[in-house]
């Protein structure tokens, strides 16, 4: 599959929406896909202070997560990479073991079969062994797990610069380039 210029976003209910929005806003020059889980609503309004209706319209195009009838839950309709981001410990589950009964576990568990890039994003301490279990299935599926893990050899001053930290890999593992982080370079 060549490159579409498609992604789809998908932000669910674990703690750091702002991970999501913040993906949702660097990324230029693609058609976002996006999907908000409902239970990632009071997280998004506690957390950020922004309602979902501002949220959703930070994508191109915006699905209600129980209309598993929209394009994207198709493996027919192409698209770059999906990511989920924060994805909760209860989306995690459900993509891990095939459960496809919201929009978000439909079309991660179609990107699966499809073998297309897809990229989890948990938010989570401590981790249980289901959690990790649960992780390591979805790694040997060929998903990318890319845990809400700032580094700090760059010295972050704020929380602003440790989301840009974990959004900047993110962006990185979708192919899109950006200047979001500060690129190791040794120790000067
Ligand atoms: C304020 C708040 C913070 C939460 N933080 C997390 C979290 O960091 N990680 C997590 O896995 N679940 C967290 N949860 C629980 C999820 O929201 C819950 O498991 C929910 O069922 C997830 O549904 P979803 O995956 O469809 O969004 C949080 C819930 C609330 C209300």
């Amino acid at each position: 599959m060549g490159r579409t210029g498609r992604v789809v976003i998908a932000i669910t209910g674990a703690s750091g929406s702002i991970l999501g929005i913040r993906l949702l806003q660097s990324l230029k020059g693609v058609e976002k896909h996006l999907v908000i889980s409902a239970n990632s609503s009071k997280v998004i309004e506690h957390e950020t202070g922004m309602s979902v209706e501002e949220v959703r319209k930070l994508g191109d195009f915006s699905y209600d997560d129980g209309d598993l009838a929209a394009r994207i839950s198709s493996g027919s309709f192409l698209y770059d990479s999906m990511c989920i981001i924060p994805c909760s410990g209860s989306t995690l589950a459900k993509v891990s073991a095939g459960i496809a009964d919201s929009l978000i576990s439909r079309t991660a568990s179609v990107a699966l079969k499809e073998r297309r890039k897809l990229i989890i994003v948990p938010r989570e301490t401590p981790l249980s062994t289901i959690y990790i279990e649960n992780m390591l299935r979805l790694s040997r599926s060929g998903v990318i797990i890319a845990p809400a893990m700032p580094g700090y050899y760059t010295r972050p001053a704020s929380v602003d610069q440790m989301t840009d930290f974990v959004v900047g890999r993110v962006l990185d593992l979708m192919g899109i380039e950006n200047n979001k982080i500060q690129r190791w370079n040794g120790i000067e």
